[in-house]
Order: C-alpha cells, then sequence, then structure tokens
C-alpha cells in the first residue's frame, strides 16, 4: 500500500487512498515530536482516569502504563522509529503502544479526541517553557543589575531624541532596561496561570459521555484549573497567541537595548567594547569588528512579532472549535521560545563580558548638557521654571555666539541673561553634583540608583520563592 490509510487512528470511513502530498501537507509529526513526554504524561494520566470509570480493567490500565513507559524510554534514548503514516505525535505514539502490548492499546483514546489531547499537550510543554524562560529572564536581569551595582560610579551622556541631553549614571541606564524586563517576568508569570487550565476530558467538542474525573486528571497532571467549556477549551489558542505577544514584547525590548549598546560600540562613541566573543569580522576589510550578536538580538523582535501576526491571522475568522488551521499554533510557539531562549542567552554573555570605557564615558559630557542645571540654580533662587528656562535659554545663545562653551561665560555675561546670576555660579559646572540632584525616587542620584538595586535585589529574590 502506498501510503498507509489501513492503520490510521480516523481510517475506518474511507475507502480511498490518501494523496501522499496531501499525506505530507497534513503531517505534523516533523515538529509536534517536541511534545512527545506531554504526550505520554496526559495519556497515562487519562488510562487512570479510564481505569476509574470502569472503561478499563486494572490489568488493561497496568499494561497502558508500562507500554507507555517503555514508549517514554524509546523517545529519551533516541530509539523511537517515526514511521510513515504517524501522522502526529499522538498517532505516533498511540501506534507504538499496541505494538508493544496489541489490543488494550486501543482503549486509551475512549472519549478522548486528539483535539482535547493536543491542546493538553501544548499546555503541558508550553508551562516547562515559561519556567525555562522566566529562568533565564531572571539570570539576565540579576547580571544586569550586578553589574550596576559594580560600575554605580561611572556617568555619561543620557540621551533623548538621540540627542545629548542630561549626565546620568551608567547604573541608571542599565537599570532601565531591568525593569523593562520584570515587567516581562510578570507578564510571563500572569501567561503561566491561563496556560497551567487542563483541556483534557472535552472530547472532539461536546465533552466526555463517560463520566471521566476530570478532577482526577487535573491532580494527576498538576494543572491548576480545568476548562469550563469543552467547545471553548477546543478551539481556543489565546495560551499560543499570548505567549507570541509576550515573546515580542521581551524581545522589542531587548532590541532597544541592542540598539543603544550597538551605538555606544560604534568608534565615534567608545562607549564600551564588545567582547570578541560576541563579534564577528568582515570578510572583506580586515580592521572591522562587528557587533553581529547585538545586530542579531536587535533582529530577532521582528521575527518573533511575524509568528504572532501571522498566528492572529490564523485565528482570524475561523468558525467556533476545533479546526486544521489551529495545527499552524506550533510551529510558532516552538519557534518563540527557540528564539527568546538563544536571545536571553547570547544576551546575558554580551552584557557581563562588554567593557565599559570610562574615560570615553565622561569624557562624553559637556557643559551644554548642564544648561537645564543652569535654569535649576535660578529656580533655587526663587525664579519662576518658566522665565528660568528662558533666561538659561539665553545663557546658551549667548555661548554660541561667542563660541565658548557655556561654563566659560563669565559672570558678567550670565548677568545679561538674568541678574540673579551671581559667583555661586560655578558650583553648577559640576557632573556629579549635577546627577546627585536627581534624589527623588527613580531618579539617578546614587542613593536612588542603589534603592533600584536593592529593589530589584529582593524581587529577584521573591520570583524564586
Ligand atoms: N495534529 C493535530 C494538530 O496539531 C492534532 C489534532 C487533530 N485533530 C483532528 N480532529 N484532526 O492540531
Amino acid at each position: 500500500m502506498a501510503s498507509s490509510e489501513g492503520n490510521k487512528l480516523w481510517g475506518g470511513r474511507f475507502v480511498g487512498n490518501i494523496d501522499p502530498i496531501m499525506e505530507k501537507f497534513n503531517a505534523s509529526i516533523a515538529y509536534d515530536q517536541r511534545m512527545w513526554q506531554a504526550d505520554i504524561k496526559g495519556s497515562k494520566a487519562y488510562v487512570k482516569a479510564l481505569q476509574k470509570a470502569g472503561l478499563v480493567t486494572e490489568d488493561e490500565m497496568k499494561q497502558i502504563l508500562t507500554g507507555l513507559d517503555k514508549v517514554f524510554d524509546e523517545w529519551s534514548k533516541g530509539d523511537f522509529r517515526i514511521k510513515d503514516g504517524d501522522e502526529d505525535i499522538h498517532t505516533a505514539n498511540e501506534r507504538r503502544l499496541k505494538e508493544i502490548i496489541g489490543d488494550p492499546a486501543g482503549k486509551l483514546h475512549t472519549g478522548r479526541s486528539r483535539n482535547d489531547q493536543v491542546a493538553t499537550d501544548m499546555r503541558l510543554w508550553l508551562r516547562d517553557a515559561i519556567i525555562t524562560l522566566k529562568e533565564q529572564t531572571l539570570q539576565l536581569i540579576n547580571t544586569m543589575v550586578e553589574r550596576a551595582a559594580v560600575e554605580i560610579d561611572i556617568l555619561f551622556p543620557g540621551y533623548t531624541h538621540t540627542q545629548r541631553a542630561q549626565p546620568i549614571r551608567w547604573s541608571h541606564w542599565i537599570l532601565s532596561h531591568a525593569v523593562a524586563l520584570s515587567r516581562d517576568v510578570e507578564r510571563l508569570e500572569d501567561i503561566r496561570k491561563r496556560t497551567n487550565v487542563m483541556p483534557l476530558g472535552s472530547g472532539a467538542i461536546a465533552g466526555n459521555p463517560f463520566n471521566i474525573d476530570r478532577e482526577l486528571l487535573r491532580k494527576e497532571l498538576d494543572f491548576d484549573g480545568i476548562s469550563i467549556n469543552s467547545m471553548d477549551a477546543t478551539g481556543q489558542r489565546d495560551f499560543v497567541a499570548e505567549f507570541l505577544f509576550w515573546g515580542s514584547m521581551c524581545l522589542t525590548h531587548l532590541s532597544k537595548m541592542a540598539e543603544d549598546l550597538i551605538l555606544y560600540n560604534t568608534k565615534e562613541f567608545s562607549f564600551i567594547t564588545l567582547s570578541d566573543a560576541y563579534s564577528t569580522g568582515s570578510s572583506l576589510m580586515p580592521q572591522k569588528k562587528n557587533a553581529d550578536s547585538l545586530e542579531l538580538i536587535r533582529s530577532k523582535a521582528g521575527r518573533v512579532f511575524g509568528r504572532c501576526a501571522g498566528f492572529l491571522m490564523t485565528l482570524k475568522g475561523l468558525p467556533s472549535s476545533y479546526n486544521k488551521d489551529l495545527q499552524e499554533d506550533k510551529e510558532a510557539m516552538f519557534d518563540c521560545f527557540d528564539t527568546v531562549h538563544a536571545v536571553l542567552q547570547v544576551t546575558t554573555g554580551v552584557i557581563s563580558t562588554l567593557e565599559v570605557n570610562q574615560k570615553s564615558m565622561e569624557g562624553a559630557l559637556s557643559p551644554d548638557m548642564l544648561a537645564t542645571d543652569l535654569a535649576y540654580h535660578l529656580v533655587r533662587k526663587g525664579m519662576p521654571f518658566r522665565e528660568a528656562h528662558s533666561c538659561a535659554g539665553k545663557a546658551v545663545y549667548i555661548a554660541e555666539t561667542k563660541k565658548v562653551p557655556l561654563n566659560q561665560l563669565t559672570v558678567e555675561d550670565l548677568q545679561t541673561a538674568s541678574p540673579l546670576f551671581d559667583a555661586d555660579i560655578s558650583s553648577v559646572w559640576d557632573y556629579s553634583s549635577s546627577v546627585e540632584q536627581y534624589s527623588a525616587p527613580g531618579g539617578t542620584a546614587k542613593n536612588s540608583v542603589i534603592a533600584q538595586i536593592e529593589h530589584f535585589r529582593a524581587w529577584i529574590k521573591a520570583q524564586k520563592h
């Protein structure tokens, strides 16, 4: 027989052969075999519920459980052989179970459908994947926070609109990205809760006709709760869409950080030097050391968002309950996981090995970045801020016309901008005291940055419980 419809789980009503091209088009085994472990776990729980409901005997249950353990062993040793006609992981495992234990295998699928089975497997798989990603994100945050603690005294220019804005601490920059990642961890935890709901026992659409004990299944599989409607449970993939959005958001954060570092790593900025371990050369220009790691980190947000947008397009317009379109969920979910997994590891490596060029960073600070401070100086003498802003602006204008740096203006020059300026203005021209004035919580003053570091240390501990 050219194709294997004779062995198919659903072969009964078919007389003709399946077109081999259609068979390949229909199959998901090439990628859903990643869920072999979840699939076996789900089946082991299910057979226990079948036994409790009196649908298999104690002896049949034992045979099925032993057989499933054997299938498990084959997968873990890499001995499992996928055969022609193994449409997906569910059919492959059941086919193998039948080969091992014979007839009782035929009872395993009683009242179950691949519709509730696949949704269960995916949730089991994603639940573990989320734990892995959460740990990795925490590791990255921890690396950033400890780096911020060590390098707290380094100052450099802060930019808005990619224009020199105000002096800030390098640690303040690092922590700004750590905060974004901490939101990602919290979002992940939120998604985990909605993912950890069990669809098993929903059948194909209508539910389970054998009064299966779903609470027993829930406990066996360690789900937080059970789905409340069988049509919804088998026909929705919100948890996948949420995960894809999560990946898109997390990688968007890392893309922003990578873009900053790409700029800082250029000869023009020279704020940081990327480690050789995360750089590559040019096949043509011998002098080149490219920040490929950072460029790839920056790129991956696009890839994962593409998965997210693509999958939402698949969902949009589907009628309710299971449709084969939903099979598209898996490659998107796996690719999102693999991509974020790799990016988090590389980013942790990049951050922990890059070198900071303190001299270049501090050398890049310039008096014009203290123009705001000039205005604040007048505010502290009682002038309304709008007026102070205008006086400081005049001082900037005078410095520009005289072609001198702002801090080289004489008191007389400054007094043409405002009579309130006097000799104590010299105290303004100090970058350290400039950053120290931002001492309100969340600011770049040393104590405020220390408070951020302490906040993160406690927060990281709480995440690990
Ligand atoms: N391989 C399928 C998927 O991934 C399993 C569910 C198939 N269900 C069905 N009624 N054909 O979605």
